[in-house]
């Protein structure tokens, strides 16, 4: 079983990678706690070069699509189907996911057209914002509309929406206590539900 997180700052290596690699450590944490195997993968898309959808249809004829771009690579890894969770994170950029991160979702539609591939996944949310209450939240109910499109079943951090985290913490983003273990609790979260699951 596998649980992949998707890092869609177009930043290598601040803070939404730095919540997300928490929330996979937790999630491989409590996998062990449970006592069953878990691979995590975390795929960063900011090195990644992924255009918009340009609803050519090509994926209306099998798990394939027109544009030979980056997302190319990663078609094969969600089709996987010992893929049980897919975790987004992602900045809160005017109120809402980044370009990179509907670009994905977008694009991820050639799953959708070729029997509902993320049916019965789990899917968890991260956002991080520039200001404490920044969209965080409408952020992740974007990105909840997506996963609902794709059948998944959505999962939170246990006490509310999934993960918020502000990057801008006086301290630091890495001392966003509140945010780090929002994040955190989405991977623990989506770990229980899989192995629930009986996957
Ligand atoms: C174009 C743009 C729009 C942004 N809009 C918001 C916003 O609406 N609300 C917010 O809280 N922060 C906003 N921010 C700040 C980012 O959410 C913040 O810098 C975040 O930490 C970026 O994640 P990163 O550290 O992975 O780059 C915006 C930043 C950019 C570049």
């Amino acid at each position: 079983m596998k649980i992949i997180g998707v890092s869609a700052s177009p930043r290598k290596n601040k803070s939404t990678h730095f919540l997300l690699k928490k929330c996979l450590e937790e999630a491989k944490h409590t996998a062990e706690i449970i006592g069953k195997p878990l691979d995590v993968e975390l795929i960063d898309l900011a090195p990644l070069k992924i255009n918009g959808c340009v609803s050519c249809d090509k994926c209306k004829k099998g798990v394939l699509c027109s544009q030979q771009d980056d997302f190319q690579q990663l078609i094969p890894k969600f089709a996987d189907p010992t893929v049980a969770g897919i975790i987004i994170a992602t900045p809160v950029y005017m109120g809402s996911m980044t370009s990179q991160a509907k670009a994905f979702l977008d694009r991820s539609v050639l799953y959708r057209r070729n029997g509902f591939l993320f049916k019965n996944k789990l899917g968890g949310v991260i956002t991080v914002g520039g200001s404490r209450n920044g969209g965080q939240e409408l952020t992740i109910q974007a990105v909840h509309a997506a996963m609902m499109i794709h059948d998944m079943i959505i999962v939170g951090d246990g006490d509310h929406f999934g993960g918020t985290a502000w990057a801008n913490h006086p301290d630091g983003y890495q001392e966003d206590v509140a945010g780090i273990n929002s994040a955190k609790n989405v991977g623990k979260r989506i770990t229980e539900v899989a192995f629930m699951q009986n996957r």
